[in-house]
């Protein structure tokens, strides 16, 4: 699938933080890592259902919001809890808004 708009402006996401978008009825989790570096993943967490787009980037992570679970976003695999995995999807910033690659 062709990368597709999900953020107008890429400035609106803080550095470190994250929204929940949708797109072609997918949930997506967008983030961003700073320094340019954008993430998007499954909005919910595999482990009890959390809101991941409300969580936080630790390195190449997100850290879900309800019980601290990480998941690696280059990934998708959690690093707590092993067989747990969240899907993640190519972002990039084109023009200033925030595309993901869902398929
Ligand atoms: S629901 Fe995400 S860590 Fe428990």
């Amino acid at each position: 699938m062709p990368f597709v708009k999900v953020v107008e402006d890429a400035g609106t996401i803080a550095v470190g933080q994250g929204t929940l978008v949708e797109s072609g009825g997918v949930a997506v989790a967008v983030f961003n890592g700073g320094g340019g570096r954008f993430y998007a993943c499954g909005a919910t967490c595999p482990h009890e259902d959390g809101p991941l787009a409300e969580g936080w980037i630790e390195g190449e992570a997100v850290v879900c919001p309800w019980h601290g679970f990480d998941f690696d976003l280059r990934t998708g695999r959690c690093q707590v809890a092993e067989g747990l995995s969240v899907p993640v999807y190519p972002a990039r910033v084109a023009e200033g808004a925030v595309e993901v690659d869902l398929p």
